[in-house]
């Protein structure tokens, strides 16, 4: 399984992800990205079906804000470095 979250220290709010996946990425007031499927705690496995969704995000992000690993990240963006 996969599992995701965005780093909200460098998310420039560019708002390619939640176009890329709108079931996994929204943006909170300032326009900072975060994942839905679990308030950013990158505790949730990504679906099959949103695998596809996920990997053009992550692509996408000019800053790598958008983190995924094999294993939870237990809400640190930080986690696998
Ligand atoms: Fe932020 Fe990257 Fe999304 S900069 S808004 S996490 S595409």
């Amino acid at each position: 399984a996969k599992f995701t979250l965005v780093d909200p220290e460098t998310c420039i709010a560019c708002g390619a992800c939640g176009a890329a996946a709108p079931d996994i990425f929204d943006y909170d007031d300032e326009g900072i990205a975060f994942s839905r499927l679990d308030n950013n705690q990158g505790i949730t496995p990504v679906s099959f079906q949103l695998k596809d969704d996920l990997e053009d995000a992550c692509e996408g992000c000019p800053t790598e804000s958008i983190k995924i690993a094999e294993q939870p990240f237990e809400g640190d963006p930080d986690k696998f470095l």
